[in-house]
C-alpha cells in the first residue's frame, strides 16, 4: 500500500487557529478532540466531546453535545517568560497530522522576548484501541542558556458551549499525590463525566497541586541544563456512565485502575498499540489513487482518517453528529447525512458499523412515533435534527435579525420529511448489500413498514391521486411546495420496499397494510421529465423567475445570498442550495438515462448555488454517471475543499462531517461508477484522465473484495470461495475465487442506459 498522506499546517496564524483544530481532530468515535494548542488563545476554541453525550439546558433550548472538562490545556513558563507564539518570534514552526498513526505533531522554534532561544516539541493522540485513552507528551528544551521551566496543567472545567456550562463538577481528588480525577454531572443530574490524568515528569522536578473555580491543577517546576529536556507525558482517561454498567464510586474507581495500567505502558506502546488499530482500519478502507494530484490521495485519506474518528462503533444508542465529534457545530445533532452520506462507505468497507447506525434509528423508534402523533400522521415521523432520544430537537429559530429583533424560523423540523424515506433507504441497500435476514426480521422491516405507515397516512388526495404537500426537499432554499420529486421517488421506493420485504419476511401478513401500501403505490404522483427532459423540482419550480447567481457561487458555502434577499424572496425564485433533483438522480440511478442525467444537470447546476456541502461531490457522482468524467473531477476536487481549502473559516465549528463521506461516494460510486440496483452489484466506471488508477477493498454479499481500475482494466481479487456476481457495463459476471481482470473497452461503450422516469421499476 501506498504510504499514507499527512496534514500539514503551513504556518501558525490566528486566524485559522480554528479551523485547524477542526480539521486536525482527533477521534475514535467514543471520543473526539480538537487539536488546540496547549498554550491558550482568544481565537482558539477548545472541545472535547463524547459520542451520544448531550444535555438541554432549559426546556426552550435544544439539547447540545456537551463540551467537557479540558485536559490539554498547559500553561508554560521559561525563565518567566509565559509561552506563546504571539510574542517573540517563530524561528520554526511545523504542525502535522499524521493519517497513518492518528498522531498530531507539532515542533517549534521559538525565540523568547527575553532573547533566549527555546525548542518545543509536543505530540498528542487519542487512542484508537482504548477508546477513553488520550496520551500527550511535550518537550521543552533551552537551547542557550540553563532554564527554570513550569508548566501547570491538570482538568480545567471551566469549558463551555458558548458560554453555556452543562456540567456541576461533583468531586475533584488528587490520590496518590499523583492521580488526578474529577466528577462531573449533567446538571439535570442524569448522566455523569469522569476524566482521570496522570503526569509524568522525568528528572527532578518539584510538584504541586490545587484545585480552585472549577480546575484541578498540577503545577511542576525544574530546572533544566541548556540542551537537556523537560519531558512531561499525560495521560487521561476519560469515561461516562451512559451505556455503561459502572456508575458513581465504580466508574471512578475502575476509571482510575485503567489509567494506572495505561500509565505503566508509556507513551510509545500506547501509540503503537493505537497504531495497529488504525492499520487495520486502512487496510479495510482506504482508496489508494495513482495520481501526480498528492492532494487528491491526500482528500481521501483525510475523508477516511475522519470517517474512523467520528463513528461510534461502541454504542448503537449514538450516531454520527453532523460534525463529527470535531466541534459544536448544530449542537452536535444527527440529520440525513448519516444515512445518505456516511453510511454506504461503512456498509460497503465494514457492513457491522452500518448495521449499528440504522440500529440507532431503531432504538428511537419511540420518539420517532411520538412526533408522528403529534403531527397527526401515523408511523414513524423521524426528526429533522436528532440526538440521544429520537424526540425532534431541531431549534425553532435560526439567527436572530439585529434590526427588526425578529427571529426566523426553521422549517426543517416541520417539513423536511425526507428523511423518513432516506432511513428506509439506507436499510434497503443494507439488505442488498449483506443478506443480513435477521436483521431485517427484528429491525428492518419494522423501520420500513413504520416508514411506510407515515408516508401513507402524509398524502393529500387530489382528484384520485395521491400527493405530498408542504414538504422541503434537500434543497433548504425552496421550502413548503407540494410533490417535490425528490419527496415524492423516495416516498414511493420506501413504501414500495416496504411492501416486497414485509412479503418476504413476515410470517403472517398484514392486510391492511399490504391493502394500504398497494393503493398508496398505484397512486402515488410521480411527476415525468418535460419534453427537454426536465423533471421539475417540485410543482411550481419551473415556473419561478431564474437570477444570475455567479457572485453567490463565487461564495459558496456562506449563505450569502441571504444578505442580500429574504428567505421568502428567496423561495420565489430558481435558487437551490443543493443537489434536488440531482440528489434523487443519485440515490435512484435507475430512473435516468445518461442524456436524463446530462439535461438535469444542465438546467439544475446553473441554479445551484452549493451553500450546503452536500451538493458538490454529489454533482461529481451523477456527472460521472452522466459520462462526464472531466467535469465530474472538477466537482470533485472542489468538493474536496469544503474543509481542506483556503477560506480560513470553513470548518470554525467542526468539520463538515457528510462531506467526507461524500469524498469517498465520488470516488468510488462516481469514477468507479459503482451502483446497487436490485441486489446486484454494477459498474460503469468514468476515471478521470489525471487518475492512472484507484484501488480500494470493497465487501459485498459476504465477501471482502479488492477492486482496481484503471483506464484500460478492472481487476478485481477476490480471496473468498463464494462466487461474486457484478455487472460491468451491460455484461454480468461470476467472479471466483483469484483474480479476474477484465479490458474495459469490451464492456463499456459510450454511456447508454435503460431508466425512464416515468415510474419506479420495483
Ligand atoms: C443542509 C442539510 C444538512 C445539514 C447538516 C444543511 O445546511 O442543507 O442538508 O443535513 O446542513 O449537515
Amino acid at each position: 500500500m501506498s504510504s499514507l498522506t499527512v496534514l500539514k499546517e503551513p504556518i501558525f496564524s490566528p486566524h485559522t487557529l480554528k479551523k485547524y483544530a477542526s480539521l486536525m481532530a482527533a477521534g475514535n468515535g467514543y471520543l473526539g478532540l480538537r487539536a488546540c494548542h496547549e498554550e491558550d488563545y482568544t481565537e482558539q476554541t477548545r472541545g472535547m466531546y463524547l459520542a451520544g453525550f448531550y444535555h438541554r439546558a432549559s426546556p426552550n433550548e435544544a439539547s447540545e453535545l456537551v463540551n467537557l472538562p479540558d485536559v490539554l490545556q498547559m500553561r508554560i513558563e521559561m525563565d518567566g517568560e509565559i509561552f506563546t507564539l504571539l510574542s517573540g518570534e517563530i524561528l520554526s514552526y511545523q504542525r502535522e497530522l499524521c493519517f497513518a498513526t492518528g498522531e498530531l505533531r507539532r515542533s517549534v522554534l521559538w525565540l523568547a522576548p527575553n532573547g533566549k532561544r527555546y525548542q518545543i516539541d509536543s505530540q498528542r493522540f487519542v487512542s484508537a484501541q482504548q477508546l477513553c485513552l488520550i496520551c500527550s507528551r511535550i518537550s521543552i528544551t533551552p537551547l542557550d542558556d540553563r532554564a527554570v521551566i513550569t508548566v501547570s496543567t491538570g482538568i480545567d472545567a471551566t469549558q463551555t458551549n458558548s458560554g453555556r456550562q452543562h456540567l456541576d463538577e461533583t468531586s475533584v481528588r488528587v490520590f496518590e499525590q499523583r492521580y488526578l480525577q474529577g466528577k462531573y454531572q449533567t446538571q439535570n443530574g442524569a448522566d455523569e463525566v469522569v476524566i482521570s490524568s496522570f503526569c509524568e515528569v522525568a528528572g527532578d522536578t518539584n510538584s504541586s497541586f490545587y484545585a480552585k473555580n472549577r480546575r484541578l491543577m498540577q503545577h511542576c517546576n525544574a530546572r533544566v541544563a541548556a540542551g537537556d529536556s523537560f519531558v512531561l507525558v499525560k495521560t487521561s482517561w476519560v469515561t461516562h456512565s451512559l451505556d455503561n454498567e459502572d456508575h458513581g464510586s465504580n466508574l471512578a474507581e475502575h476509571a482510575l485502575e485503567n489509567l494506572m495500567t495505561c500509565v505503566a505502558q508509556g507513551y510509545d506502546k500506547l501509540l503503537a498499540e493505537s497504531t495497529r488499530t488504525w492499520n487495520n482500519w486502512w487496510l479495510r478502507g482506504r482508496v489508494v489513487i495513482d495520481t501526480h494530484h498528492y492532494r487528491d490521495q491526500q482528500a481521501l485519506d483525510f475523508a477516511l482518517y475522519h470517517l474512523f474518528a467520528m463513528t461510534p462503533t461502541h454504542s448503537e444508542r449514538c450516531s454520527i453528529a453532523a460534525k463529527g465529534l470535531t466541534g459544536e457545530g448544530y449542537k452536535g445533532h444527527v440529520f440525513w447525512d448519516t444515512e445518505v452520506f456516511l453510511l454506504p462507505f461503512h456498509l460497503l468497507t465494514q457492513p457491522n458499523i452500518a448495521r449499528q447506525l440504522i440500529s440507532y434509528r431503531w432504538h428511537n423508534l419511540a420518539g420517532a412515533r411520538r412526533k408522528a402523533q403529534i403531527k397527526g400522521y401515523c408511523g414513524a415521523l423521524f426528526p429533522w435534527e436528532s440526538a440521544r432520544t429520537g424526540d425532534e430537537e431541531t431549534p425553532k429559530f435560526a439567527a436572530i435579525n439585529i434590526r427588526t429583533g425578529l427571529r426566523q424560523k426553521v422549517a426543517s423540523a416541520l417539513a423536511e420529511h425526507h428523511l423518513v424515506a432516506d432511513i428506509a433507504w439506507a436499510v434497503d441497500i443494507y439488505f442488498q448489500t449483506t443478506g443480513d435476514d435477521v436483521f431485517m426480521r427484528e429491525r428492518g422491516v419494522c423501520l420500513l413498514m413504520e416508514t411506510a405507515r407515515f408516508w401513507i397516512s402524509r398524502v393529500t388526495e387530489t382528484n384520485g391521486r395521491l400527493e405530498l404537500h408542504d414538504v422541503i426537499g434537500p434543497d433548504e432554499y425552496t421550502e413548503h411546495v407540494n410533490n417535490n420529486a425528490y419527496t415524492n421517488y423516495l416516498a414511493y421506493h420506501n413504501v414500495a420496499r416496504a411492501l416486497s420485504y414485509h412479503r418476504q419476511f413476515s410470517t403472517q401478513p398484514d392486510r391492511k397494510f399490504i391493502d394500504e401500501a398497494s393503493d398508496f403505490l398505484a397512486r402515488l404522483w410521480l411527476p415525468t421529465d418535460n419534453d427537454q427532459q426536465i423533471l421539475a423540482q417540485d410543482d411550481s419550480f419551473l415556473s419561478k423567475p431564474s437570477i444570475d447567481l455567479t457572485d453567490y457561487k463565487a461564495k459558496q458555502g456562506t449563505q450569502a445570498i441571504l444578505l442580500d434577499y429574504s428567505r421568502a424572496e428567496v423561495n420565489e425564485m430558481q435558487i437551490l442550495k443543493q443537489a434536488d433533483v440531482v440528489m434523487l438522480a443519485y440515490m435512484l440511478p435507475w430512473l435516468f438515462t445518461p442524456e436524463q442525467l446530462r439535461a438535469n444537470l444542465d438546467y439544475y447546476e446553473p441554479r445551484t448555488i452549493h451553500d450546503s456541502s452536500l451538493s458538490k461531490a454529489i454533482h461529481a457522482v451523477v456527472a460521472a454517471r452522466s459520462g462526464r468524467c472531466e467535469q465530474a473531477y472538477q466537482f470533485w476536487q472542489q468538493a474536496c475543499l469544503i474543509d481542506l481549502g483556503d477560506e480560513p473559516h470553513s470548518c470554525d465549528d467542526g468539520i463538515h462531517a457528510a462531506a467526507t463521506g461524500a469524498i469517498w461516494l465520488g470516488a468510488v460510486q462516481g469514477f468507479a461508477g459503482l451502483t446497487i440496483e436490485q441486489g446486484e452489484l454494477h459498474f460503469n466506471p468514468c476515471l478521470p484522465l489525471e487518475w492512472r488508477a484507484i484501488s480500494f477493498p470493497l465487501y459485498w454479499q459476504g465477501a471482502h473484495i479488492q477492486l482496481t481500475l484503471t483506464q484500460q482494466k478492472l481487476t478485481i481479487n477476490n480471496p473468498s470461495v463464494q462466487p461474486i456476481v457484478l455487472w460491468l457495463g451491460q455484461t454480468r459476471f461470476s467472479v471466483q475465487l483469484g483474480e479476474q481482470i477484465l479490458t474495459l473497452a469490451e464492456f463499456i461503450s459510450p454511456i447508454t442506459g435503460s431508466g425512464t422516469i416515468k415510474g419506479l421499476d420495483e
